[in-house]
């Protein structure tokens, strides 16, 4: 439509976003990262969301899961702190004695009667920037009520399908794009549409990502940009630049691994791997 604007993102746009590092910084100063997410059988995907998060750059990174995510996650991510639910399997109360700067919910959460509950009660109480992904979105999606316990700039990352759930079928691409739109309008966030161009709908534009490749058609690479989105945002990114830098990143990072990789061998740990190619590539 003429009223959208849209822009597409190449190395240029991203990189007045850049934040460098001062020579005086410590840990502090690039934010704790907080991600909250799996059940029993999934906690791969946290331990990926959690691992792209450092290497986006953040200063610390906790994770919070079910009992059964303790060893997995010490023992895979040393660097990365662990706080447990009291269930094994599932989570069912959302408490720590942290303060983010910003959570990433909802990947291999599940939708359990109990993690719903606890889901819901986190929404309601939460004040740090926030991405919710995958079964946060599935959550939303069986729960409306909930969407207005979402705060401004809340990052929703949904594929096709979570997308559906959250805004209705859609007749074709212009539908599917106004439909997003009048939804980030209602509750004030922004989506991101994952895809082979992702494109971040904040306030009435489109951002179109310029990256990536289908090598990135493989299991777990969603969890990675989730960590990578909240990991800058951690750092202090705005809503807008955390979604248009971290998509440019996530699919450069998987451009710069198909060169050695290739696209059917490309795995989502290979992207976090090249993620620090990306930063240099800015260069
Ligand atoms: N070209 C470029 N990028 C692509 C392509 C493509 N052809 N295909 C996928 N991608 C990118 C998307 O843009 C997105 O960033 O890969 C990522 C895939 O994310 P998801 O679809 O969320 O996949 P993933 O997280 O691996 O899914 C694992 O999580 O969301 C749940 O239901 C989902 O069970 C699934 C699980
Ligand atoms: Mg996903």
């Amino acid at each position: 439509t003429t009223e959208t604007e849209a822009e597409v993102l190449g190395k240029y746009d991203v990189l007045p976003m850049y934040k460098q590092r001062d020579k005086f910084s410590h840990k502090g100063s690039y934010g704790h990262a907080l991600i909250i997410g799996g059940s029993y059988g999934k906690i791969g995907a946290v331990q990926l969301s959690s691992r792209s998060a450092l290497l986006s750059g953040v200063g610390l990174i906790t994770a919070f899961v079910p009992k059964c995510g303790y060893i997995p996650l010490q023992t895979a991510l040393p660097e990365a702190m662990v706080i447990t639910d009291a269930d094994k399997k599932l989570i069912t109360d959302i408490v720590f004695d942290i303060i983010p700067d910003a959570v990433g919910i909802g990947i291999g959460l599940g939708t359990d009667e109990k993690t719903v509950k606890a889901f819901e009660s986190f929404l309601k109480n939460n004040t740090a920037p926030l991405v919710i992904d995958a079964d946060g979105l599935n959550i939303l999606s069986k729960n409306k009520a909930l969407l207005k316990y979402l705060k401004e700039d809340t990052i929703l990352t949904p594929h096709p399908k979570e997308l559906k759930r959250l805004i209705g079928d859609w007749e074709d691409d212009f539908d599917k794009l106004s439909k997003t739109k009048a939804f980030v309008k209602k509750h004030k966030v922004l989506v991101i549409i994952k895809g082979a161009n992702s494109i971040s709908v904040y306030q009435d534009k489109l951002y179109i990502n310029s990256t990536g490749n289908p090598g990135l058609a493989t299991g777990g690479t969603g969890d990675v940009l989730t960590g990578i989105i909240t990991g800058l945002r951690a750092q202090g990114y705005t809503a807008l630049e955390s979604a248009c830098f971290g998509t440019y990143l996530h699919g450069k990072s998987a451009d710069l691994a198909i060169e050695f990789k290739g696209y059917q061998s490309l795995i989502a740990s290979d992207v976090i791997s090249y993620l620090g190619q990306a930063y240099l590539d800015l260069f």
